[in-house]
């Protein structure tokens, strides 16, 4: 890697302001922020924004339903999302609202930009509308009889049952969701956006993003199939922001939304000096843009999004990381099984540096969906931080304080071996940067299988008892503590909490990648006290307990990314 500071800006999906944040969703905040985390450790300016989606008809009507307004709606979920993140440790430099001044500027900007270079036009098309609510409806408050193969009460874009993808004017019986009347098909006149103009552009722009294999087979299949022309307004009522000149059209929440990245960081960069908007926005700097999504989204950040910000004149990101759903115990979340589990009833029963450690274990950079199997979880975080990692530190500790004075010897044991450890630093980082955590975490176990072996084989609390080799025992558990350091140095992106804990039992103030490298001597280090405790399998029962309380009764099955 090169001794040049980087200047990454990053996001995560934003999530939508009607619901909680759950494992699935951890996924990708974990994902990213341990990506952050690392970029931050080696040195380079790495900025993460998000932000709440604010915007949309859901938002609207779980707003109606509960007699509030959706900006209170709204607020009231962002300061949970907030709470939560903080909890799981995803750092965010800023998290915003899409429903903001920022936001509303740019995505007027962005729009005027794009009427100017021809690239909106109107047109008017037929919709299901509900009468007696007075609305259109969204394809998804359609439900009814699959044309295809006679399912009932499906969802008016796709069938559950068979995949089939359809409008809702093809569904038998429809119904609205909303008032269970026959919705009828009315005329409405709908802003559009030429993404058909773009297709030479996009290709051009991937070619450029590096994106993964199975993204870019999606795109072929979207190219092959043709790009349509996006619809980008909605009719009044609507949560959003409504297009300029006309009294009863919102802006749709996915032309809005991404644009939230931008007012993210334009609010960030309003309060920070040391950031300016341009120099990550516009073309032509020498600045670095990711976005971490889910798979389930890839068309909206690959095709609509590029496509509207190459229009309007600003840079496009550099690539689009996208990863893939969550299963728990090999299943989708349920309900009814428990496995629903937001993260709050995660943090009222677990530490979250275990997950944090669990997810990383089995992240690469594919698209390829991640299981969360609770027996393996307890497993895998007993064996790996509690009995590999944390072990050396506790089996080398004691001596030092008890026998040493809390000093560290002058000089290590066995060089060869922290040569070993030291000299992995690079492998791990470009596994890091290219978010292949399981391979990464694998290394570091690995070696921390070998600490292990290194104190089982010098056995310090034999050595202790023999006057001759009394002395020795500084050097060896020097080596043992110091294997643990650079490991902890290592696992500083993912294990935050723990390693802040690890730095300031060892006396340090604080951390870069590359200290992994040189061995801490000769200074004092302070009493340990144990850095992780045991999973028990009960903590876990009484989670999945708990969230089959929190869901409510009736909701049945639920398939959630
Ligand atoms: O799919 C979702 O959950 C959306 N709320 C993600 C929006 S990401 C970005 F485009 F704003
Ligand atoms: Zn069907």
């Amino acid at each position: 890697m090169s001794g040049t500071t980087r200047k990454i800006l990053v996001t995560s999906a934003l999530p939508y302001a009607n619901g909680s944040i759950h494992m699935g969703h951890l996924v990708e905040y974990l994902q990213t922020d341990i990506w952050v985390r690392f970029q931050k450790l080696r040195g380079h300016k790495c900025t993460y924004v998000c932000a709440s989606d604010a915007h949309g008809t859901p938002v609207m009507i779980k707003a109606r339903e509960l007699g509030i307004s959706p900006e209170d709606l709204t607020e009231r979920i962002s300061a949970e999302f907030v709470r939560d993140f903080a909890a799981f440790g995803v750092d965010f430099d800023n998290f915003h609202t899409t429903h903001s001044p920022e936001n509303e500027a740019l995505v007027i900007e962005i729009f005027e930009a794009l009427q100017k270079v021809g690239d909106i036009y109107t047109r008017t098309i037929e919709q299901a509308y509900d009468e007696k609510e007075g609305m259109f409806l969204p394809d998804r408050f359609v439900r009814g009889t699959c044309p295809r193969c006679d399912s009932e009460d499906q969802y008016g874009d796709a069938c559950e049952v068979c995949g089939a993808t359809y409008s809702p004017a093809d569904l038998i019986d429809p119904v609205s969701v909303l008032s269970g009347t026959i919705p009828v098909k009315r005329d409405s006149e709908h802003y559009f956006f030429r993404l058909s103009k773009y297709e030479k552009r996009l290709k051009a722009w991937l070619a450029s993003a590096r994106l993964e294999k199975s993204v870019l087979a999606k795109l072929e299949e979207w190219f092959d199939a043709g790009l349509r022309d996006w619809d980008i307004s909605r009719d009044a009522p609507y949560f959003g922001f409504q297009i300029p000149g006309t009294d009863n059209k919102y802006f749709y929440v996915w032309l809005d939304a991404p644009v939230g990245y931008l007012a993210s960081f334009k609010h960030l960069c309003d309060r920070r000096d040391d950031l300016d908007f341009d120099e990550y926005w516009r073309p032509g700097h020498d600045t670095e843009v990711y976005h971490f999504i889910g798979k389930d989204i890839m068309y909206f950040h690959t095709l609509f999004w590029p496509a509207v910000l190459e229009g309007a004149g600003f840079r496009t990101p550099g690539s689009v990381f996208a990863h893939g759903f969550l299963t728990v115990n090999g299943q989708k979340m349920s309900k009814s099984r428990g496995t629903f589990i937001k993260a709050r009833t995660y943090l009222d029963n677990l530490n979250p540096s275990y997950l944090r450690y669990y997810y990383a274990a089995k992240l690469g950079p594919t698209t390829e969906d991640i299981d969360l199997n609770l027996d393996d979880f307890i497993a895998r975080v007993n064996s790996d931080l509690i009995g590999k990692l944390v072990n050396i530190a506790s089996r080398c500790a004691g001596f030092i304080s008890k026998n040493f004075d809390g000093k560290l010897a002058p000089s290590l044991h066995d060089n060869a071996l922290f040569g070993q450890v030291a000299g992995a630093s690079g492998s791990i980082a470009e596994h890091y940067e290219k978010r292949e955590y399981s391979k990464a975490m694998r290394m570091i176990m690995a070696f921390a299988d070998e600490a292990n072996r290194y104190i089982d084989d010098k056995k310090p609390w034999i050595m202790i008892k023999d006057e001759k080799t009394t002395a020795d025992v500084q050097a060896v558990c020097t080596q043992g503590l110091n294997l643990f350091r650079s490991l902890m140095i290592y696992l500083a992106p993912v294990l935050p909490a723990v390693a802040d804990d690890a730095r300031a039992f060892l006396g340090e103030r604080s951390w870069h990648w590359s200290d992994a490298e040189t061995p801490l001597l000769g200074t004092s280090i302070n009493k340990f006290k144990p850095l992780l405790t045991r999973v028990e399998a009960k903590q876990v029962s009484r989670m999945v307990e708990q969230s089959k309380e929190d869901a409510n009764p009736g909701t049945g099955e639920q398939s959630v990314d």
